[in-house]
């Protein structure tokens, strides 16, 4: 999974390529770089490290010329070397591209060419491309001809962009299952994977559909279908998303920020037309059988939609993870399967979705990123307009999702008459309400979170626990701890401790509860009891309570305090301190908060 990037201008364009990487650098950063063409010559610089490292070695902003191209890495095609890393040369260095994506016919393509003399530098997919071109430039003796010729021979996903000494006025562009699109200036065109590239430079913006290619100018552009190659009219669309969106806004990490984000994220999520909700719930009526699906943090808010289906609408919807969906679920023509995915392009959502299609299902999804491949490739699709979600970790996207699945919960318990017109709407009020509390929570209870983790900074095992709704929040929790901290954070139901998990508990085990208020007595005293258990076993207890419960605080080392707030909603005042726990957690251990190890924005591989 990568970024890329292309600018045709009329003035030097290495400094605006490299912010391009550097916001597109979530997309991947163990390597990246730079194609420039200058007085009809191409130069190239690479590097393996993040987008500034590669930059304090490259010194990529000395490089000269207004037409450009640029890359950054997440390897899954060879290691993570100088060689592998983007920019490709062709073997005549006449051709120069980026790519995004996987070729999967590759090593058929790469011996053909082998046979033909040609030499490869990288152990990667991608340098198949260039000498492609290069060989098909030779019949054609047009570039692009040859570079849709060439595309012709390609199999599996891709977004491309390409220079070339041939054409040298002219970026041209492809995509095919990975997101790529233009942005247009006054006398300077841009192409990415993802709008926040160029988003400082301009807002309005052509969102590319698969098989369509892209001749840009700096004063001009087509856009061609691949199959007939006839030139096409698309619609610009002007994105909301702003400069300082897109920034960090005072604060120290990403990841912070977007915590702090919700209250506005969770106002977008209430704006989201009541017809896209109202479609999406029609789907839960007229079709037999419904699943939520999703994978990692989108699974446990595929989770919570399976408790909220049943509380609000009496609706029984299992929540599958993705990844297990293709060989687990039987899918057919009388199901719906509503995704989650806040990048719109996480490979095993989208072989769900693909299973799911081919079966004949009906297909929705929840998604953050506009023109994503997921967006496009379901029935119907709501964009949450959360903005775009730099932190590798996802926080503010998740809170958005559960609160538009809630609306569509919300939506098909009226469809069932589970539930009143009235009382439905009456929920729509008070989630408005819930935005507020969830600024003052952010605001009043970040020092005490904070607090408590440097009191338990040296912990090193945690579990994580709740009942009902409380279940997928606590495995949640554990997620975004393990993530951002590299602790063992295992989430579990709280009543499945004393069925074998209770041997773990000693004075060193550290747990957190998710404990509803008192007046939701059934979970209250069941969580309750569960915590009597780890205590019985000088286990740490450290839980989330009412201010007034003096009861609860006696058994506990350490409380979180809760507002008192609604009842209903507590559950998401819960998730929001427990991430901000997450992160004061990780800023004790001094480590990578936005870009934790091992972990991808959005993982496009199997
Ligand atoms: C969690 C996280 C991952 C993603 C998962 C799905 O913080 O980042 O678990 O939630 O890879 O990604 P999307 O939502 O982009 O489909």
């Amino acid at each position: 999974m990568c970024g890329i990037s292309a600018i045709a201008s009329h003035k030097p364009v290495a400094a605006k390529l490299l912010t391009a990487l550097q916001n597109l650098e979530y997309r991947g950063y163990d390597s990246c770089g730079m194609a420039l063409l200058h007085e009809g010559q191409l130069s190239l610089r690479k590097n393996v490290g993040a987008v500034d490292e590669v930059d304090a070695l490259e010194k990529f902003r000395k490089m000269e010329g207004s037409l450009g191209i640029a890359h950054t890495r997440w390897a899954t095609h060879g290691g993570v070397t100088k060689e592998n890393s983007h920019p490709h040369y062709s073997n005549d260095k006449k051709f120069v591209i980026v790519h995004n994506g996987i070729l999967s016919n590759y090593q058929q393509i790469q011996r053909d060419l082998k046979s033909k003399g040609y030499r490869f530098l990288s152990e990667t997919d991608t340098e198949v491309f260039s000498n492609l071109v290069q060989e098909e430039y030779k019949q054609a003796e047009n570039v692009e001809t040859a570079f849709c010729n060439a595309i012709d021979k390609l199999q599996g996903s891709y977004a491309i962009a390409m220079i070339t000494t041939h054409q040298p006025d002219t970026i041209f562009a492809v995509k095919k299952d990975s997101p790529l699109v233009l942005g247009i200036n006054d006398g300077v065109n841009y192409v990415s994977s993802d709008i926040n590239a160029f988003i400082a430079e301009t807002r309005d913006t052509i969102i590319l559909d698969d098989m369509e290619y892209l001749l840009v100018k700096n004063d001009n552009y087509v856009i061609k279908n691949l199959l007939t190659r006839k030139e096409k009219s698309k619609q610009v669309i002007t994105v909301q998303w702003d400069r300082q969106t897109a920034q960090m806004g005072g604060f120290s990490h990403y990841m912070l920020k977007e915590i702090f984000d919700q209250p506005q994220t969770v106002r977008n999520a209430l704006h989201v037309p009541n017809e896209q909700i109202q479609t999406i719930a029609g789907k839960f009526i007229e079709k037999e059988q419904s699943f939520c699906v999703g994978v990692g943090t989108t699974y446990y808010v595929a989770m919570v939609g399976t408790y909220l289906f049943s509380k609000y609408a009496n609706l029984y919807v299992p929540s599958i993870s993705a990844d297990e969906f293709p060989t687990l679920i039987p899918v057919n023509k009388d199901n719906h399967v509503l995704f989650f995915s806040q990048s719109g392009e996480t490979y095993d959502t989208r072989m769900a979705i693909r299973k799911a299609r081919n079966c004949g299902a009906a297909t929705s999804a929840v998604v953050n990123v506009v023109g994503s491949s997921i967006s496009q490739e379901v029935d119907d699709c709501i964009f949450q307009g959360s903005g775009p979600e730099i932190c590798v970790v996802s926080t503010k996207a998740a809170v958005s999702q559960i609160i538009i699945l809630w609306r569509i919960a919300l939506e098909v318990g009226v469809l069932r008459n589970h539930l009143s017109r009235k009382d439905a709407d009456a929920f729509q009020g008070r989630f408005f309400k819930f935005s507020e509390t969830i600024g003052q929570v952010l605001n009043e209870e970040s020092g005490f979170i904070r607090d408590l983790a440097s009191k338990t900074s040296r912990v090193r095992n945690w579990l994580f626990m709740g009942k009902g709704i409380y279940y997928p929040i606590a495995l949640e929790s554990a997620l975004k701890m393990k993530e951002v901290t590299y602790l063992h954070a295992e989430g579990l139901p709280a009543g499945f401790l004393k069925h074998g998990t209770l041997a773990m508990v000693d004075e060193e085990m550290y747990s957190l509860f998710f404990l509803p208020y008192k007046d939701d007595s059934d979970l209250y005293n069941s969580t309750l009891m569960s915590i009597e258990e780890v205590k019985a076993r000088n286990g740490k207890v450290v839980a989330f309570c009412a201010e007034d419960d003096d009861e609860i605080k006696k058994l506990l080392d350490f409380g979180l305090i809760i507002p008192k707030t609604d009842p209903e909603l507590t559950p998401l005042i819960q998730l929001i301190m427990a991430q901000l726990f997450s992160y004061y957690s990780a800023l004790n251990l001094g480590l990578n908060i936005d870009k934790p190890r091992n972990l991808a924005k959005s993982v496009t591989v199997g």
